[in-house]
């Protein structure tokens, strides 16, 4: 007989069709009737999986008395209280890795397709604007200073690609890094008055809710630009919004929002402002191997083996 699987939601086709392979899945997002649901599984779930903005609330997770992992697809687990999870001993997995090389190729594309007007040119081109005159011109991008925000395996990721378009790049963490030559800021205020670009790349969670505040976009100001493939919570959007519709900041490239799939309207009107929607590890080769992940750490909590990406 198939061991259970809890599903909190939909994953990626390919690993849900693994998931059906290997296990009797049980999709809490399709039940209509969440409580009936929970009384008949309860005693019987040793193991879940999960999105990792999506996550499982701490309810839930004490409702599987027996559950010993979350499995997530994902290498944020802001949905998820670990903390809280490890105390009810339960271990979480992430997918870690796998994912940094794409996110940073995005983090770029979304740097130049804001600073060089990509975007806007194309819309300019197919509307026949081009006919009548020239397009407005953009900002440069080589030769600039990227200020990162959360250098982690993202965040240095980020950092190579900027190198390599001759951008300066400096930092702001919890902490200063012996290991790295970037210049390090204290302070992400201070940061922001010295750089060209901000890029966002740390995790969420409550550590880094609006670390770019009101403060940090005013220290940016008119002629700069903010770059998220992070968490949409990072940001204050509402005065992320109120800098741009006023003029405040030059343009924003965005892969997150706070209450995503909803982006605020203001944004949609604004032609220096572009916006996806939260793709970043969005190809076919890293969701794979994203899913491997979470159907590799379901495999060896199941075999009693060690997890191979525990956070
Ligand atoms: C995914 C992400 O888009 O890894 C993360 O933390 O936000 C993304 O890679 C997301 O988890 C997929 O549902």
């Amino acid at each position: 007989m198939k061991p259970d699987l809890l599903l909190i939601c939909s994953l990626f086709p390919a690993t849900m069709k693994a998931l059906d392979e290997a296990y009797t899945v049980h999709r809490y997002y399709e039940a209509a009737d969440k409580e009936a649901f929970i009384k008949g599984l309860s005693d019987r779930i040793t193991a879940a999986a999960t999105a990792g903005h999506e996550g499982m609330t701490v309810a839930l997770m004490k409702r599987f008395p027996k559950l010993k992992i979350i499995s997530c697809f994902g290498v944020g687990v802001d949905g998820i209280d670990v903390p809280a999870a490890r105390e009810l001993g339960i271990a979480v997995t992430n997918t870690p890795d796998v994912l940094t090389e794409c996110v940073a190729d995005n983090a770029l594309a979304l740097l130049l397709s804001t600073m060089r007007r990509t975007v806007f040119n194309d819309r300019f081109v197919r509307a026949g604007s081009w006919l009548k005159g020239g397009a407005p011109l953009a900002d440069k991008v080589s030769g600039t200073t990227m200020g990162i925000i959360g250098l982690g395996r993202i965040g240095k990721a980020i950092a190579k690609r900027a190198e390599a378009f001759g951008m300066k790049v400096v930092y702001h963490g919890r902490k200063k890094q012996d290991d790295v030559d970037y210049a390090y800021f204290a302070s992400p205020v201070d940061m922001a008055r010295n750089i060209d670009v901000l890029v966002l790349a740390c995790p969420g969670g409550k550590a880094t809710e609006k670390i770019v505040s009101k403060e940090v976009l005013d220290a940016l100001g008119p002629k700069r630009y903010l770059i998220n493939v992070s968490r949409g919570t990072t940001v204050d959007e509402p005065a992320l919004v109120d800098a741009l519709v006023n003029g405040r900041l030059a343009g924003a490239g965005l892969d997150v929002f706070v209450a995503e799939p909803k982006v605020p309207e203001a944004l949609f009107k604004l032609d220096n402002v572009v916006l996806q929607p939260h793709v970043s590890s969005g190809t076919h080769q890293t969701r794979a191997a994203m899913g491997q992940l979470v159907v590799d750490n379901l495999a060896a909590f199941f075999a009693g083996k060690p997890l191979v990406t525990q956070v």
